[in-house]
């Protein structure tokens, strides 16, 4: 079932009964059980609590720390002819988070998020080293002093969306195209008999929800996204740091993935520095 009307993909994201898709794979590693605990796959009575968690702890981000060590991380990644627009996007959100959070960034942190990312939100398989992984962010949080699933919470989140929200901000500079939404869809499985518009979904059947084409890339109703503030402002950090810096996106170097999103892409340099 998929849904891409607006005024039903808002019904679905709102309905109760509408509840995140459960583990794809039973599998109790610490990478799972992870995803179990995080408010965004939760439905039901535990989620205002488990996302209460994260929206406290987002809102604790001191967003002019977060702006300094978005700088400081993107201007650690410039110097040359010629960089990487994917492998930075890759990296710089995860480090300025961190710092901002007050985890350590050493050499591991970024292979290690996405690990994670791989298993909880890429449909990867389960595996040690993810475990391994994951257990070693969780310690991290924990040497911070913050509640651990909701800094993995916010670790996650701020991965592949972020990426991708960037990712088309930096090639918006040099493109006319309309931007593709940086999260395109969710999923929600049906916990009963549910109405939706003209659709009868029935009890256990998967849904996916258009949000990207309904107008909604933050989402809404209960998981909406919380960190659509200082994402932007991580997004608008790191874009004019590139920009200031005399970087632009070499048009002929953008690709895209089937849903528009820009996932490779040079920046030149075009003054000398
Ligand atoms: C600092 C970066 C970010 C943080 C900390 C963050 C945090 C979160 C959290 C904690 C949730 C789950 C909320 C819940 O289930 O109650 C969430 C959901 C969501 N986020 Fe973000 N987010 C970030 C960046 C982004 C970006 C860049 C986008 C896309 C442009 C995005 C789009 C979404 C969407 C669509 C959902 C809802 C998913 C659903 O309903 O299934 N987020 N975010």
């Amino acid at each position: 079932m998929r849904l891409d009307r607006p005024d039903e993909v808002r019904a679905a994201l709102e309905h109760a009964d509408l509840v995140p898709h459960p583990p794809h794979v039973d599998d109790d590693g610490a990478t799972m059980r992870l995803r179990s605990a995080m408010a965004r796959f939760t439905g039901g009575a535990a989620h205002a609590a488990r996302r209460a968690a994260v929206v406290e702890l987002i809102d604790r981000l001191d967003v002019d720390d977060l702006s300094e060590a978005a700088r400081a991380a993107t201007t650690a990644r410039l110097g040359g002819a010629r960089l990487d627009a994917a492998e930075l996007a890759r990296h710089v959100p995860t480090e300025a988070v961190a710092v901002a959070l007050g985890i350590v960034v050493d050499d591991r942190l970024v292979d290690d998020v996405h690990a994670m990312v791989a298993v909880i939100g890429r449909g990867a398989a389960p595996s040690k080293r993810a475990d391994a992984a994951t257990e070693r962010l969780l310690a991290r949080a924990d040497a911070a002093g913050l509640e651990p699933v909701a800094a993995m919470s916010v670790l996650y989140q701020n991965t592949d969306a972020t990426a991708a929200l960037l990712l088309a901000r930096l090639a918006a500079i040099v493109q006319a195209a309309e931007r593709a939404p940086a999260v395109p869809r969710t999923r929600r499985v049906a916990r009963c008999d549910v109405q939706i518009g003209g659709h009868r979904i029935l009890a256990d059947t998967e849904v996916t929800i258009e949000i990207g084409a309904a107008g909604l890339p933050f989402g809404a109703g209960r998981h909406a996204c919380p960190g659509q503030t200082v994402a932007t402002r991580l997004v608008d950090c790191v874009a004019d740091t590139i920009t200031d810096a005399g970087y632009v996106p070499e048009p002929s170097s953008v690709e895209l993935d089937a849903d528009g999103r820009p996932v490779a892409m040079s920046l030149v340099a075009t003054t000398v520095r």
